[in-house]
This record gives C-alpha cells, sequence and structure tokens, in this order.
C-alpha cells in the first residue's frame, strides 16, 4: 500500500503521525510510505532519519495527499485539507466529528473511508487511543502544578516534596483513571502527601492496591472534596463521564476553602472541567484566577511535549496502522471488531451513530456498506 504522512497545519500542532521507526516498520512490511517534508521536525525527527528508515520524500502537501492510498495524521483535517482528500482514501487520524458538521460532510462528500482513533476500542471496551495522551496529561499536570506553586508563578513558594525537616505539599486528585494514576505517579514520585478521590469503589481498591501507603484514597463526594481541598496545595482535576460533560465538582463557592496560593490544574478541561470556574486556555497563555485562585486548564496539554506525545501516540497506533496497510480496510475491520469502531465515514455515508446523532444526519450501519449489503441491495 502506498502511505501518505502529512505535516501537520493545525495551529501549535508539532505532533507528526509516525515516527522514523514506524515508517521503518511499514516498509518492512512491504509498503511505501511518502512522507512530507520537514513534516517530523516539530517532533525532532528531520527529513533524514525517515529517508533512512526507507520513507521517500515529497515536497508539498498535496504531492502526498495525492499518492497516498492511506493517510496517516494526527489531528482532524481542517479546511486547507479539504480538497486533498480523495475518494476511497483511507484517513486514520483523531477525526473528533461530533463538532465538525462541515468536515463530516466534506468527507461523506468526498467519499472517504474515515478511521478515527477516538472511537477504536480495544478488548475491555477502552479507547486504546485516546489513553497515551491521557497519559502524558497526567504526568504533566503534577509538572505544571510545580512549576505554579513556585512564588514567582504565583504559587504558594513551596516544593512538592518538602525538605527533611519541612513537610511535603499535599496533592489532592479528583478522577482516579487514567491521568489521575499517572499524576498519583509523578505526585508520589516527587515525594508529595496524595489523595485521590474517585466515585468508583472498586477502582480506589486498585489504586489502593497499586499504591499500597503512598497516596490516600477518599470515596468521592460534594463533603470529601470540600474537606481535602481545605488542605491542598495543588489540586488535579481528572474525572470522565464518557460522552458527557465533566461534573463541576468544585464549585465557585469552595474555591473559598482553597489555601492562599494554592494551584488548580483541571485536566478535564476538554470536557468542559471539573471546575465550576474552569474555561479552556491555550500554551500562549495557560493560567487565570478566579476567586484568587490560579487556574491552569490548557486544552491539549500533550501539545507541550510533541516528542514524547507522537513517541507515546505511535506506539499505539501503529499496530492497527500496518493491520490497515497489510490486510486492507475490509479484511482489517473484520478481524478486529474494535477497529471496527474507528470507521466514522465510508462510502459518502456516516457510520458512526454518536457522530450522526449529534448532528442530525442520517446513520449508516457500516455492515449495510460492506460487501454483503452491497450485494444484497444490489
Ligand atoms: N487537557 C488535556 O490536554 C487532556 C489530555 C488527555 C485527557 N484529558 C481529559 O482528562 C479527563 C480524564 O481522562 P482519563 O483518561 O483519566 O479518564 P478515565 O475514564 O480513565 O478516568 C476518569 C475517572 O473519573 C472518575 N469519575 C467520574 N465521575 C466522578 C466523580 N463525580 N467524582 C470522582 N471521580 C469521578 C471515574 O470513576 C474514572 O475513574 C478526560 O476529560 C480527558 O478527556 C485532557
Amino acid at each position: 500500500m502506498k502511505i501518505g504522512l502529512p505535516k501537520e497545519i493545525k495551529d501549535n500542532e508539532y505532533r507528526v503521525g509516525l515516527t522514523p521507526a514506524g515508517v521503518n516498520a511499514l516498509v518492512n512490511a512491504g509498503h511505501e510510505v511518502f512522507v512530507q517534508k520537514s513534516a517530523g521536525e516539530g517532533s525532532g525527527f528531520p527529513d533524514e532519519q525517515y529517508v533512512k528508515a526507507g520513507g521517500k520524500l515529497l515536497n508539498t502537501a498535496d504531492e502526498v495527499w495525492q499518492t497516498g492510498d492511506m493517510i496517516v495524521k494526527v489531528k482532524e483535517p481542517i479546511a486547507p485539507e479539504y480538497p486533498r482528500m480523495r475518494e476511497d482514501q483511507l484517513l486514520f487520524t483523531y477525526l473528533h466529528l461530533a463538532p465538525e458538521l462541515e468536515l463530516t460532510k466534506q468527507m461523506m462528500d468526498r467519499k472517504v473511508t474515515g478511521v478515527a482513533y477516538e472511537t477504536i476500542t480495544d478488548h475491555n471496551g477502552k479507547l486504546p487511543l485516546l489513553t497515551p495522551m491521557s497519559e502524558v496529561a497526567g504526568r504533566m499536570s503534577v509538572q505544571v502544578g510545580a512549576t505554579y506553586l513556585e512564588k514567582m508563578n504565583g504559587g504558594k513558594g513551596i516544593l512538592l516534596g518538602g525538605v527533611p525537616g519541612v513537610p511535603a505539599a499535599n496533592v489532592m486528585i479528583i478522577g482516579g483513571g487514567v491521568v489521575g494514576t499517572e499524576a498519583a505517579k509523578m505526585a508520589v514520585g516527587l515525594g508529595a502527601r496524595v489523595t485521590i478521590l474517585d466515585r468508583d469503589l472498586n477502582r480506589l481498591r486498585q489504586l489502593d492496591d497499586i499504591f499500597l501507603s503512598k497516596v490516600q484514597t477518599m470515596a468521592s463526594s460534594r463533603y470529601a472534596i470540600e474537606e481535602a481541598i481545605a488542605h491542598s496545595d495543588l489540586v488535579i482535576g481528572a474525572v470522565l463521564v464518557v460522552g458527557a460533560a465533566a461534573p463541576k465538582l468544585v464549585t465557585r463557592d469552595t474555591l473559598k476553602l482553597v489555601p492562599q496560593g494554592a494551584v488548580l490544574v483541571d485536566v478535564a478541561v476538554d470536557q468542559g472541567g471539573c471546575f465550576e470556574t474552569t474555561h479552556a486556555t491555550t500554551h500562549s497563555n495557560p493560567t487565570y484566577y478566579e476567586e484568587g485562585v490560579l487556574h491552569y486548564c490548557v486544552a491539549n496539554m500533550p501539545g507541550a511535549v510533541p516528542r514524547t506525545s507522537t513517541f507515546a501516540l505511535t506506539n499505539a497506533t501503529l499496530p492497527y496502522a500496518i493491520a490497515l496497510a497489510g490486510k486492507g480496510f475490509e479484511r482489517a475491520i473484520a478481524e478486529d471488531a474494535g477497529l471496527k469502531e474507528g470507521v466514522n465515514t465510508y462510502a459518502g455515508k456516516c457510520t458512526y451513530e454518536a457522530v450522526a446523532t449529534s448532528q442530525n444526519i442520517e446513520y449508516t450501519p457500516l455492515d449495510s456498506l460492506l460487501d454483503g449489503g452491497r450485494s444484497a441491495s444490489a
């Protein structure tokens, strides 16, 4: 198969869809990979590394899109990329189509086969291509929190781990899923005193087993949150209710309990945030104050560490890219029901029900369009 790797053009996006190692794996499997010049620069991969890995350099995005039977990307296509999409082209990337009616229409009109990272599921029904970014954001949240706790950055002027003779800082993590667990690992590693709240008791049991006595776990309730927040130096919001806006667990009133100089990091901002006072910020202007409390609410935290994020993302996406390229689309999805869940558009139709519902457009089950469906309706 001919695979195209274009450079990302979304504002401040430095990740890239394949590392040189990924290109090499695809080339070794008998495919041709066409890499746009400087595609990997933002992640620290010069063109020469792609050439050494067996990739073929092309000068422009147009050439890459024109050549590739499958395009591997990171972010959803944006307007300048729409005219580049071709009929029956396989597009493998984050799509987040639900709020993007124009993109969905473009993909349907152009009969693009859109396989979205974010809707692929694994054997446990989890989202394996979202997990790596939660891991990055979870670990970053503590790093960022520690930075803003420094006095000149607006914080209390304390070190997370304290020093001998001086107590460590208190870190409170609301939500003990992927983000919360990775945040806890970093905070424990730095010597902080960590409390994790979750509403899922089984999850708290697992966390207790993982961390033993190194973290305190608490069943989440308004009362527990108010009690813990009054003693916290760093509060990390890490809840998720799948498919729904994040619950507002820390109200504006509760902020009055937060000690002076404490820092809030709301990782759940991309789902609206779990603090009532959260609004999305950017890497160029990441923080603001509400009720005198410093908030950090960057919606694309992994963007700050594109090299780590590209490695983390492509570690997870590459096996799927290899399956799609090696088996072809129809066999690959026939053999992997979780990969099939990733198909959002096919043959001019929207094949992902939640996207169709949120955009009020027709939903067409993928099976009715695949070979069997085509011959049945012929
Ligand atoms: N800002 C960013 O750059 C960035 C990056 C990656 C992920 N995220 C976001 O971080 C959030 C967390 O992601 P995740 O992968 O850890 O999700 P996850 O599903 O692994 O974990 C979420 C946890 O929240 C818990 N929870 C739900 N409701 C709760 C409540 N009322 N009280 C306490 N706990 C509750 C769940 O039980 C679960 O353990 C998501 O909104 C995700 O989109 C943001």
